[in-house]
Parts: C-alpha cells; sequence; structure tokens
C-alpha cells in the first residue's frame, strides 16, 4: 500500500478534553500507527474546532475574548494529547489563517456555482449540535435528544446548500460501495436520513452569532460551523479552489475519517455533498464509533462524571499511556459503545499487558541467559507449529484493520500470547534442561522468542513504548514492515545481554511499581 490518510473529529474547545474525546484519538492513533506498518507515506490529522455560538457565549460568561478562550483550551487538548502518545502530524485549528482563507474560498466557490443560495428561514437551532433541528428530531418534551435542551427559535436570512441536488448521488454511492459506511450496518441509519433530508443553512447573521468565519463581500453573514469545521480535512493538507499543494495530490482522497456516531450525518450526508459540489473524489471510508460512558453511565456535566484521560494517568501513577491506550482501544467491538471502570481497567491491564505478554518475554529471556548464557545457536531456528501461527494471526490482525476492527485484532494479539504461554506450559522447557536434553530446551525458547517479535510489532500501535522496551530486549527491529513480518526475526548468535532483561510493565497494583514510582 502507498498512502494512507486518517482523520479524526476536530474537538470543540469550550471544554477541556474527556475520556470520550481521548477514546477516538487513541483509536485515530492505533489505526494510524498499524498501517504506518504497512504503508510508506502515511498522515494523521487532528485538531480542534473553535467558532460558534457556544464558544461565544462560553468565552463571554468568563469574560475573555473568545480567541483566548480557544488558545487556552486548544492547548489542553495538545497537551493531553502528548501525553497519550497521540503521533498525530498535524494539528489543525479552525481560528488558523490559512484555513479561515479557503473556506471563505471554498464558500464562495459553491456560491458561484449556484449551489448556495440566499433563504428567509426560521428554524429550531441546538446550540450543543451547532445544528438546525426538525421537529421530528425533538424528544416528546421538545428537546434535544442529545443535550436534553430545548432548542432555540431562530429567524433569519441565510445562505442555504443545495444538498436536495446530490441526494440521488449520495444515495447511490453508498448504495454502491458497501465499506464506504463502517461498520457496514450503520449505513441504514444514514439511508433513512437521507429520505427526509433538505436544503442547509450554511451561514448564520452576524447580528445572531459574531465568532465566524465572515462570508466574503457580505458583512451580514458568518458561515455556519459544520461548513467550517468540515474544510478542515482538505484546507490541512493544502486545497484551495485557485490551485492545492502537493501534499493534498499525495492524499486526498482520505483514507478513513474517524468519527463519533453522534456526527455521522454531517460527515456522510453534509460532507458528501459539498464534496460533490467541490467536484472532489469522495473518502473511502467513514469509520464511526461508538461512544464511552463511565461506569456504564452517560458522562455528563449535570452528574459530575466526565472523566479527564490525563487524571486516569496521575491517579494510577502511571509514567506511559500504554495501558490507558491499550485498554480503550480494546474496549468496545467495532462500532459499539464500551465502558471505562477503574477496576476494570487495572483487572484488565495487569492480566494482558503485565501477568501474560509481559512475563512470557520476561521468563524467556531469563531461560536463555539462564541456559544458553543468552546464544541462539543456529540449530535452534526453524519453523513449526507455533510459529505458523504467528503467521496466521499477523494476517488476522491486518484483516481486521482493513474493517478499523480495533478491538477484535488486540484479542487476536491476546490470544496469540495465550497460545504461546500454553506453548511454554506444555513444552515445559525448564524439565527439558533439567533432563540434559538441550537442544530441544534451545529450539522451545527460541521458537517463543521468534513469536515475541511479531507480537512486539502487532502491539505496538496499541502500545508503543511498551513494544519499544520489547524490541530493545529481543534485539529486534521494530521498523519492520508487517507485509515482510515473518517467523524468522532472529538470528543465531547472542541476543541479549543479562543486565537489558527487565519487565516491560509492571502490574498496576504490584509493590514493585509501588516501590518503582516512589524511586522516581
Ligand atoms: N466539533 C464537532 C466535530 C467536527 S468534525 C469536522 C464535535 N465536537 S465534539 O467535541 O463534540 O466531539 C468530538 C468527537 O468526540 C466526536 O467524534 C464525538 O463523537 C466524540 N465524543 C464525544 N463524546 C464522546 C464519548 N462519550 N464517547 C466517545 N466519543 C465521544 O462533534
Amino acid at each position: 500500500m502507498g498512502k494512507f490518510y486518517v482523520t479524526t473529529a476536530i474537538d470543540y474547545v469550550n471544554g477541556v478534553p474527556h475520556i470520550g474525546h481521548a477514546y477516538e484519538k487513541i483509536l485515530t492513533d492505533v489505526i494510524y500507527r498499524h498501517y504506518t506498518q504497512r504503508c510508506e507515506n502515511t498522515f494523521f490529522l487532528t485538531g480542534t474546532d473553535e467558532h460558534g455560538i457556544k464558544i461565544q457565549k462560553t468565552s463571554a460568561e468568563k469574560g475573555i475574548s473568545p480567541k483566548e478562550f480557544c488558545d487556552m483550551n486548544a492547548q489542553s487538548f495538545k497537551d493531553a494529547w502528548k501525553k497519550l502518545d497521540i503521533g498525530y502530524s498535524k494539528f489543525i485549528r479552525t481560528t488558523d489563517e490559512e484555513h479561515e482563507k479557503v473556506v471563505q474560498k471554498i464558500f464562495q466557490k459553491l456560491l458561484d456555482k449556484g449551489d448556495i443560495y440566499k433563504h428567509a428561514y426560521t428554524g429550531l437551532y441546538c446550540s450543543g449540535c451547532e445544528a438546525f433541528l426538525s421537529e421530528k428530531d425533538l424528544t416528546e418534551d421538545g428537546l434535544c435528544p442529545d443535550h436534553q435542551k430545548k432548542p432555540e427559535v431562530v429567524s433569519e436570512e441565510n445562505y442555504f446548500f443545495k444538498l436536495t441536488k446530490y441526494k440521488d448521488a449520495i444515495i447511490k454511492h453508498i448504495q454502491t460501495h458497501p465499506d464506504f459506511i463502517m461498520p457496514s450496518w450503520r449505513a441504514t441509519e444514514v439511508l433513512n436520513q437521507l429520505e427526509h433530508i433538505e436544503d442547509i443553512s450554511v451561514s448564520r447573521s452576524k447580528s445572531n452569532v459574531s465568532w465566524n468565519i465572515p462570508v466574503l463581500n457580505d458583512d451580514e453573514q458568518g458561515i455556519y460551523v459544520w461548513i467550517d469545521a468540515l474544510s478542515n480535512y482538505i484546507t490541512a493538507i493544502g486545497y484551495d479552489p485557485d490551485g492545492s499543494s502537493d501534499l493534498f495530490k499525495a492524499l486526498w482522497p482520505v483514507d478513513v475519517h474517524v468519527i463519533g456516531k453522534d456526527i455521522l450525518k454531517f460527515h456522510s450526508i453534509y460532507w458528501i455533498g459539498i464534496l460533490m459540489a467541490l467536484d472532489l473524489p469522495l473518502p473511502k471510508h467513514i469509520f464511526a464509533h461508538g461512544w464511552i460512558t463511565i461506569d456504564q453511565t452517560k458522562m455528563s456535566k449535570s452528574l459530575g462524571n466526565v472523566i479527564s484521560p490525563t487524571s486516569i494517568l496521575e491517579s494510577f501513577n502511571l509514567e506511559i499511556p500504554d495501558p490507558l491506550r491499550y485498554y480503550m482501544a480494546t474496549s468496545a467491538p467495532c462500532g459499539k459503545d464500551g465502558n471505562y471502570s477503574d477496576d476494570d481497567f487495572k483487572e484488565k491491564v495487569n492480566a494482558h499487558l503485565a501477568n501474560s505478554m509481559g512475563n512470557l518475554l520476561n521468563r524467556t529471556l531469563s531461560m536463555l541467559v539462564k541456559y544458553f548464557d543468552g546464544d541462539i545457536k543456529p540449530g535452534f531456528l526453524g519453523k513449526n507449529e507455533l510459529t505458523e501461527q504467528a503467521v496466521n494471526t499477523i494476517k488476522a490482525v491486518k484483516h481486521h484493520f482493513d474493517y478499523f476492527e480495533i478491538a477484535e485484532a488486540g484479542q487476536k494479539i491476546i490470544e496469540l500470547v495465550d497460545i504461546t504461554n500454553k506453548y511454554v506450559t506444555d513444552n515445559a522447557p525448564w524439565t527439558l534442561a533439567k533432563e540434559g536434553n538441550m537442544e530441544r530446551c534451545g529450539v522451545v525458547l527460541t521458537n517463543v522468542l521468534e513469536v515475541m517479535c511479531v507480537i512486539t510489532s502487532l502491539i505496538y500501535p496499541y502500545c508503543p513504548n511498551i513494544a519499544r522496551s520489547m524490541s530493545d530486549q529481543l534485539s529486534y527491529n521494530l521498523d519492520t514492515k508487517l507485509d515482510n513480518l515473518t517467523c524468522s526475526n532472529l538470528k543465531s548468535g547472542h541476543l541479549i545481554d543479562k543486565e537489558n532483561i527487565k519487565p516491560v510493565f509492571l502490574r498496576m497494583d504490584s509493590e514493585l511499581a509501588d516501590k518503582a514510582q516512589k524511586i522516581k
């Protein structure tokens, strides 16, 4: 595969990052890192969505300018992603000057084409969604179902985008591309929404919303926040109606937009209509993930259960984000809702990362030192049932990633860890050594270490720091591309030095982990 371009939704900066935002960025980072192991040219875009009525109101309540407020909160998103090792290639802010300029040009292009027109309108606006809702979207009490707030009645003369002109083409595209919306079962919901679509309002009167990008040559109107926000996927890589950058030409169309299920309509209907109007190729996939609950309860400010991802790292004294990344990325089957709970977090990462995976590497390396002084003899190397299992796991993991089944791929990796642990127990290298069957003992240990190299590569997207520590101890090249990954990673000769063997991850509640933290 040549290139891979992946994006996340850009987060509203009217608050600080929570575990739901983090879930999406972790999933995307895992996808991105996996594809860096398969492609030469990869790009990962994330950022913040900074315009709109919500920011305008919240910053006014705080008595600071919207820009100051955005600067402060955008930084807290960047800081959080740094702590979680989210390795994005670019962080776009919709208040970036370059983005604002190109959004104005995009708007103008659609006006010139006749796909945007002016129209007087009265509608129900939910500032939580930053969207007009129709009566049938509301609950029986007339509330927005997502934000449990009564939308405001807004009467304005706005610009409208002729979405209905593209309705049939969008339906056809979804029907003829079964892997366009992922998981594919979500397509039915989008096709139902398409039945009822109307043209959409794409501007707000400046007298009602001042914190937005002005429409060129019209002082009365500002560009609707969703048009501004969705355009980030192309402006960030250099799209320009007057001539796009080489980066844009190399990367577009995007391989996958990773978004939450709540904003699928904006991506699979509105955005697709706009791209069609701009005569641009369409995204290859839109992957809608589920939502994260806390202890099985929806997160909300009023319930006071909004959790920050960095506070989890702090409260467990974690120096690397890998356990949280692994836990979140494997918390829900593809597209379904997941849950965070402290106890479950601790239990799962202790079991998978410390007990199963970490211990396996540690005791195998220790045995290689004890019985062979860290040396691998040529006769130890070869293929067998276990290494075949590893090769099958590589294929299965790649297949899951093709469908953005991140938790499912993670499960396959842990299954391979379990199979390898069983192989060690069944073959009991310590007994073989005691019996003096050193040839067989060496073969068993080498088979396990070969498979550990495969596990190191496969776990890397979830746990980059742990994988690095594993590859160091195995003298294994973590840059190996998955297509070249076989079970012949080890060379005969000296593999390790005794000083280098250490647990790659300590149980979160172990005395050793506590001690290590106290020393530092
Ligand atoms: N700004 C818009 C997106 C514009 S994309 C061109 C937005 N922002 S948001 O801050 O409300 O949400 C950002 C992303 O976080 C969305 O994909 C949303 O689904 C996701 N999540 C917000 N809360 C979440 C959970 N509790 N769980 C999982 N994801 C959640 O929408």
